[in-house]
């Protein structure tokens, strides 16, 4: 086997995804003559299902780049995908078995390739799944590599999460990719959306992170974000809002060796924010 399956947060389960087609930096092969015809129509149902609810709680930018993923019936070919991509941002799709460990992962995000899951979730588990698939991955993220600013974003992030790795800043630093690219709300001509990949994939989550009167929701602030402990199992307690993606992009543009250096000293919140 080249490489190890990853075990992500408290689970004890063994990751679903065959790691033994891995090649050393965890990309494989898409298999997509292995899907089957229950596949392609779960990915179908489940897109039709989120597609419908966008209007009005997702962010535009999403929403009008979500046909460049190509026809909703199937599962796409990533590298379909990616001779529009490509175009659009210089930004490609690479498929790996599930999860991958920090190092790798910010390494394919600092060359611009993003880690697609290539199986896609059992129908009994269409309302929730433990781990990300092809239909978190591909629907939630994928959509905004399509932005310039965001596309900048997210790469920055990757030459981030290796300069993070060096210091041992991970853990701070990926509450920030979680509250951003997996949870982030936007106001959008004075109304709030979601572009985080995590809400916009889940059914329930969606309508809960814009407008639940339950959830806190702070404006985002570095040193705020990366203190704050976030929850893998239930929706968020606390989501953080930006402006814009420009805004994400300048806030998040100067050096964090000082902050992660002021961070060890300072207590961390729950992810309700309440202490
Ligand atoms: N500016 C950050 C640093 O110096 C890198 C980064 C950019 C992190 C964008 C997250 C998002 O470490
Ligand atoms: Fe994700």
């Amino acid at each position: 086997m080249a490489v190890e399956p990853v075990v992500y947060g408290a689970s004890e389960r063994p990751p679903r995804g065959d790691y033994s087609r891995a090649r050393d930096d965890y990309t494989c092969a898409q298999d997509w003559s292995a899907y089957t015809a229950q596949d392609h129509d779960t990915y179908h149902r489940l897109y039709e299902r989120q597609s419908a609810q966008l209007p009005g709680l997702a962010s535009q930018a999403f929403i009008d780049a979500l046909p460049s993923l190509g026809a909703k019936e199937r599962i796409p070919r990533f590298d379909d995908v990616n001779e529009r991509l490509t175009r659009a941002t210089g930004w490609q799709l690479v498929a790996v078995p599930g999860l991958i460990p920090e190092v790798p992962f910010f390494q394919l995000l600092a060359e611009r390739k993003f880690p697609v899951t290539d199986w896609i979730r059992q129908p009994e588990e269409f309302d929730y799944i433990v781990e990300p698939d092809v239909f978190h991955d591909l629907f939630g993220h994928v959509p905004l590599l399509f932005n310039p600013v965001f596309a900048d974003y997210v790469q920055r992030y990757g030459e981030g999460g290796l300069k993070a790795a060096r210091l041992g800043a991970c853990e701070m630093l990926s509450r920030l990719y979680w509250y951003t690219i997996e949870f982030g709300l936007i106001r959008e001509d004075g109304a709030l959306r979601a572009y985080g990949a995590g809400i916009l994939s889940s059914a329930g989550e969606l309508p809960y992170a814009v407008r639940s009167p339950e959830p806190r929701r702070l404006p985002l602030e570095l040193l705020r974000t990366m203190r704050t402990r976030y929850k893998i199992d239930s929706y968020q307690q606390t989501y953080f809002v930006i402006d814009s993606f420009q805004q994400l992009f300048d806030l998040t543009a100067q050096d964090f060796a000082p902050l992660y250096a002021q961070l060890q000293g300072l207590p961390e919140f729950a992810a309700d924010g309440r202490d």
